[in-house]
């Protein structure tokens, strides 16, 4: 799949089926240096007490971009492992964390059978996971029970009701981003739940920040033509219509006007 085409978020739920990983990892890269996106992870670094000497576990590691950065974080007297449904992305984290001489434990697992004995980590943080587990509270429980007691949980998340784009008429692109919440991902509203299900497995202290952010244009034009052109495909919108709006979104994209942003949630809680 070339960037052309746009990036389907249905792939991270199985990346070992998609035919090449490369737009992804291009993807997460780019989404990983956006400003607004990386205020929210240093907050939750702070807001978990994320330094020298913590044992971390990273949920959904993919190839290691902030578990890298964690195992910096924590040195010395510290430790990173990051746990990964996607053997793909886990062999890339391995190659990654070798060629920084950094020494992570990458591990193949679900979130919702953490591969760990109980009270293992300081810290478990699940960072643009859970809105692709199809029970999100089953993998916070496991988040649970593998920290210790008086240990920090932290999971930064998207609600994509929040999927905002300046391009087409309000109806034309309601009805796009309403199919790209309900389709896209299994748990397009996770924000919503994350309160209530956080205080059913126990965890207290409970605190929720967010930023809007903004996506740069290239980014926007790759995700928002694959939006458009999945909406067509389920007979949303037709054809043409997502034509026209997904040639809007290139024009934009050319002379510098596409606008586009998504809100994104930081959880944290004591377990
Ligand atoms: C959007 S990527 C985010 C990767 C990384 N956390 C980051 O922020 O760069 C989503 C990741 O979740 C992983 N994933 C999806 N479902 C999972 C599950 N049930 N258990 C563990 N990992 C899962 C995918 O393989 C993918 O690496």
């Amino acid at each position: 799949m070339s960037r052309a085409d746009g990036l389907s978020l249905h792939a991270f739920t199985d990346l070992d089926d998609a035919p090449e990983i490369g737009p992804y990892v291009a993807a997460l890269e780019e989404f990983d240096r956006l400003p607004l996106l990386v205020e929210l992870k240093h907050l939750g670094i702070q807001r978990t007490r994320t330094g020298p000497g913590a044992r971390v576990l990273d949920v959904g590691c993919g190839f290691g971009l902030e578990s890298l950065r964690l195992a910096r974080a924590v040195v010395p007297g510290g430790a990173v492992t990051g746990v990964d449904a996607s053997a793909r992305f886990v062999a890339e984290a391995r190659r990654r964390a070798a060629a920084e001489g950094l020494a992570v434990t990458f591990v193949e697992g679900d979130a919702v059978a953490l591969p760990f004995p109980g009270g293992e980590f300081d810290v478990t943080r699940a960072e643009r996971v859970l809105v692709y587990v199809p029970d999100p509270e089953a993998a916070l429980a496991e988040m649970v029970r593998v920290t210790r007691r008086g240990g920090r949980i932290a999971v930064i998340a998207p609600d994509f009701d929040t999927n905002t784009v300046g391009v087409g008429d309000r109806a034309t692109t309601r009805a796009i981003l309403a199919h790209e919440c309900d389709t896209a991902v299994v748990n397009g509203w996770l924000p919503r739940r994350l309160g209530p299900a956080l205080a059913a497995v126990g965890a207290h202290e409970v605190e929720v920040a967010s930023r809007m952010v903004v996506l740069t244009p290239d980014l926007a034009a790759a995700y928002f033509a694959g939006v458009a052109s999945s909406a067509a495909a389920a007979g949303v919108v037709g054809e043409a219509v997502a034509a026209e709006w997904t040639a809007e979104l290139t024009r934009r994209r050319a002379d510098g006007t596409l606008f586009a942003a998504i809100g994104y949630y930081l959880f944290t809680a004591t377990v």
